[in-house]
């Protein structure tokens, strides 16, 4: 696809909504607060926002200069920027890797469809027993089919707004529900942080403990950094392929990074007040499950907060739907990557690369969902296919992903090019260009080398 011809974001609000809403997903409302409650609270907090400074916005302008530089999917990106060089191949890995995510993203996704419309209809309201708030996740879990139906209204509601294109779909999608979804959490939150005795809740999450400083933590914040910003699997670099010329690409990296941090700072502050609020410090089945993360923290501990507030089920039902927002706005980014590459890569229409993609995670989840079920077949080495796609994508893959950009853009990339990436031709300042430059050879890949080194040990 020639260069004048390629479709660009309408406006910048709608690239930051756009880039946002990729980054902005389960990694903020969930992930996010259950690592930072492993992690021991503040002092994963403050090691996080470093892991985001140092490591985060370096790759993420990366790939924002190999998307409008190369002006194509991930694959067709490494390859118009160095015809002939096996560096294509870095970009198949990452669709490929977009693939085996979508596969379980998509079954989280409709779990949210399915809580939202249990918190409806009312059947997480009046439950005594916590009990029975994880008997109503393991029905859903045992259901495959139950999860197929509401994976598939997730599936349709992605498909349908990437099917109407960039500008009418993707963007004006995400212009409206990312300031819905951030709307959403700003009431919830001003609730959270006036319960009685939801201070406690912020001093966990903001009062740092140096006792709980160990190499682990640095792991599981870089890790927690990649995913939320959506890093190593392309999907910048094919939203960036859609940035206009005048797009200063080191703010934009700049607000994302700000955008996505305070989006999960708080969700943080919003589930530790209720937590703290209504269960008190001491509840060992609260600490157990903030401390578990995992699937426990939203499906099953927050229903159970949410209960014993007053106009519970408002807040559960507002919960879901804000979670909606969040997972289907990255979901529709993981779509776009697959779509834009059968599109360019083998000249499919959007629609017809649509429907690909969507009966491709149709499958690919069902069977992830069938791994839940209690006697499953789908169970390898003691893991469900669910979690080994969990565990492949985002432990494996998404790192190795940001080792290749930073290979690409650091060493490889002609400087000039990456300089005039960064300054837009030369039409505004730029500074820190070596110390970007720094952090994209040295410090990013022996950090990525780490934290891959640790969790192979685990
Ligand atoms: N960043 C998304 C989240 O936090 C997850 C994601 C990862 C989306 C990679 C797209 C690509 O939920």
């Amino acid at each position: 696809m020639s260069e004048s011809t390629r479709v660009t974001f309408g406006t910048k609000l709608g690239i930051l909504a756009a880039t946002a809403g990729s980054a902005v997903g389960l990694g903020n409302v969930w992930r996010f607060p259950s690592e930072t409650a492993n992690g021991g609270g503040a002092i994963f907090v403050f090691i996080y926002l470093a892991c985001v400074i140092f490591f985060g916005i370096p790759l993420v302008l990366a790939e924002f200069i190999i998307g409008r530089a190369g002006k194509a999917n991930p694959a067709g990106a490494y390859r118009n920027l160095a015809p002939g060089k096996p560096f294509y191949f870095f970009g198949i890995f990452a669709v490929a890797a977009v693939m085996l995510i979508s596969s379980f993203y998509m079954v989280v996704a409709g779990w949210t469809f399915d809580y939202f419309a249990l918190a409806l209809t009312g059947k997480l309201s009046n439950l005594t027993e916590p009990s029975a708030f994880k008997q109503i996740f393991a029905d859903l879990a045992n259901d495959t089919w139950r999860q197929t139906f509401w994976m598939a209204v997730s599936v349709i509601s992605t498909a349908v707004i990437v099917g109407f294109g960039v500008k009418k779909g993707i963007e004006s999608a995400s212009k409206l529900m990312m300031p819905l979804l951030f709307l959403i959490l700003l009431v919830m939150c001003v609730r959270a942080v006036t319960l009685p005795n939801a201070f406690e809740g912020l001093a966990f999450l903001f009062r740092p403990d140096l006792s709980h400083v160990t190499p682990q933590v640095f792991v599981s914040a870089l890790g927690q950094a990649f995913f939320s910003l959506s890093l190593g699997m392309g999907c910048l670099i094919t939203y960036a392929s859609y940035f206009g010329p005048d797009v200063r690409l080191g703010k934009t990296a700049g607000q994302l990074a700000v955008v996505d941090t305070l989006v999960a700072v708080l969700a943080g502050m919003t589930i530790f007040s209720t937590a703290f609020s209504v269960a008190g410090t001491g509840s060992a089945e609260i600490s157990e499950a903030l401390s578990h993360g995992g699937p426990g923290l939203i499906f099953e501990t927050l229903p159970q907060l949410f209960q014993a507030l007053p106009l519970g089920q408002l807040w559960a039902a507002l919960f879901f739907f804000l979670l909606i927002l969040a997972t289907i706005t990255s979901a529709i980014s993981l779509y776009e990557i697959g779509t834009a590459f059968l599109h360019e890569e083998f000249h499919c229409s959007r629609i017809t690369s649509v429907i690909l993609i969507s009966a491709f995670t149709l499958v690919t989840g069902f069977l992830a969902a069938a791994s839940l079920g209690g006697d499953s077949p789908l169970v390898f080495f003691g893991k469900t296919l669910f979690d080994w796609l969990d565990t492949i994508t985002a432990t494996w893959m998404m790192p190795i992903g940001g080792l290749f950009v930073s290979w690409f853009v650091g060493w490889y990339l002609d400087k000039k090019l990456v300089r005039s990436q960064l300054s837009n031709n030369d039409t505004t300042a730029i500074r820190f260009f070596r110390t970007y430059l720094f952090l994209l050879r040295y410090v990013a890949p022996i950090g990525i080398i780490i934290i891959f080194l640790v969790s192979l040990l685990k």
